[in-house]
């Protein structure tokens, strides 16, 4: 759980830079996650898409050349990042809270986040926004950082406390707001916890993939069916 006007104050700082990070920072994995991840969402053959904290919209873009019949629509509430994923073409865009969604219930096929729960005010009250939109059986998606299992945990959690900071900080010039992605990936469910999170607010049929050792994992849920009343 965490503060919104941090949040949006740390994205709006290091827009200009967030893609570069992510590349680098990530040796380059995080285009496979995504690709990953798309080709989850492709299965599902949805008609419309909600990408949520869409940030500088890679997820979404990506989504859009996989499924170009499908209507994506990126969403985020920093301005500075939505600005990036509009100079890279992504339409349509909307800027809003993930915990107070503009959209009707029922709007689309599959909602997309990818590492956006993490860094939410209210993690339950945002999954039942997300759930509130999808149509009944509508599908989920999130990608978020996890942690690994031992004897991987100890080295992640030298990398994520004492490396990034300091490398992200040269690259972006921002260093604070790297180490809040260690505390804040901390902090984060993973794995059957987050599945837990999932059943607890509006999702059913919750499965966890862990990639890259466990660092970082894709959920997949299902908003349930609306009950048969005869
Ligand atoms: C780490 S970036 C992820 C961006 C993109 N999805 C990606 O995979 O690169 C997190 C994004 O979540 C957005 N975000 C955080 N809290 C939000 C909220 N409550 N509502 C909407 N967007 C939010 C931030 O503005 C930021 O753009």
């Amino acid at each position: 759980m965490q503060n919104p006007a941090k949040v949006r104050g740390i994205f709006s700082s290091i827009a200009a830079r967030y893609d570069l990070a992510n590349h680098l920072l990530s040796g380059g994995l995080d285009f496979f996650w995504r690709a990953r991840s798309v080709r989850m969402v492709a299965r599902w053959k949805p008609g419309a898409v909600l990408d949520l904290a869409t940030g500088s919209g890679d997820l979404a873009l990506a989504l859009q050349k996989s499924l170009p019949r499908a209507q994506v629509v990126g969403a985020d509430f920093c301005l500075p990042m939505l600005q990036v994923a509009a100079r890279k073409g992504l339409r349509p865009l909307v800027a809003a809270d993930g915990t107070q969604l503009p959209f009707a219930a029922d709007s689309f096929d599959a909602v997309t986040v990818a590492f956006g729960l993490r860094n939410m005010e209210s993690w339950p009250d945002a999954l039942r926004e997300m759930s509130r939109v999808l149509r009944p059986g509508g599908h989920l998606l999130l990608l978020d950082f996890s942690m690994p299992p031992p004897p991987f945990a100890a080295l992640y959690r030298f990398y994520l406390h004492r490396v990034l900071p300091v490398f992200a900080g040269l690259i972006t010039g921002q260093r604070a707001g790297y180490e809040y992605l260690g505390e804040s990936i901390e902090a984060f469910p993973s794995g059957e916890a987050m599945c837990r999170l999932m059943s607890e607010n509006n999702f059913h049929n919750t499965q966890a993939l862990p990639l890259a050792a466990g660092i970082v994992t894709i959920y997949t849920a299902q908003k349930p069916p609306v009950p048969f009343v005869s």
